[in-house]
């Protein structure tokens, strides 16, 4: 499975989950695909893995020209696993402990902010289309910071997930992990490309008043009752 070109008109509906670090949008969309049988794509893991790549290559964000050659030369694919996709570079899967290492943790929005590397993502994100097709799969759930407002900002189904501080904080040392939460949000949202913002008409859920069980639930009620666009 590799790489054609875009090609975003589709059949089948796309649900954007945006929001900040550790809203809880990677277990919201895990839920959500596999009631709905839809495709997960995790943006954030895109951002990741360049990161981490790059990273290895002791290249940093300044030194654009060999930065831009770099992700011209790079082969992105996906596998599948259950209902994720997951990105192979140059046909190489990523452990997630590379990518929630410490180190990308604290280069992964410098990173994000290059107009370079967001190029390069975009085409590959809306490819995913293709795979949903090509899978069988129900529709696509795809998350991320700029999804409902940049990726797909005409899909039908937007959602902007937040939660306090407090909350997000406390989520991550749970899960063992050293992650300055507050400080990527601030950077994400302050670049001047693709920012992170709720997209205009997104159904803003605040994740810390609910369970995870009812926020999935939620979001597959609208997508389940919204009438049938064919119709
Ligand atoms: O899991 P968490 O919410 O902490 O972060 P993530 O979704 O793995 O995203 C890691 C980083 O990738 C973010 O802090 C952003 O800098 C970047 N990112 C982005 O710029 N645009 C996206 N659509 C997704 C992630």
């Amino acid at each position: 499975m590799s790489e054609p070109a875009s090609d975003i008109a589709t059949n089948f509906p796309i649900v954007t989950l945006d929001g900040g670090a550790a809203t809880g949008k990677s277990s919201t969309a895990r839920g959500v695909s596999q009631k709905l049988h839809f495709l997960h794509v995790d943006t954030g893991s895109h951002y990741r893995a360049l990161t981490y790549l790059l990273l290895q290559k002791g290249v940093a964000p300044e030194e654009t020209d060999t930065l831009s050659s770099l992700l011209d030369e790079m082969k992105l694919s996906a596998g599948i696993d259950g209902n994720l996709a997951t990105l192979l570079a140059d046909g190489e899967a990523l452990s997630v402990d590379d990518l929630r290492s410490q180190e990308v943790n604290q280069s992964v929005s410098a990173f994000a902010a290059l107009p370079s590397v967001r190029k390069r993502l975009l085409r590959y994100q809306r490819w995913h289309c293709n795979l949903v097709r090509e899978n069988g799969f129900k529709g696509l759930v795809i998350e991320g910071r700029d999804i409902g407002s940049v990726v797909f900002p005409d899909a039908p189904f937007r959602f902007y997930l937040e939660a306090d501080a407090s909350t997000r904080v406390r989520r991550r040392s749970e899960e063992g992990q050293q992650d300055s939460v507050v400080e990527r949000d601030k950077a994400d949202s302050g670049r001047k490309n693709a920012p992170l913002l709720c997209p205009p008409g997104a159904v803003r859920i605040n994740t810390g008043e609910f369970t995870l069980e009812e926020v999935i639930a939620q979001i597959c009620q609208i997508v389940q009752n919204a009438p049938d666009p064919a119709n």
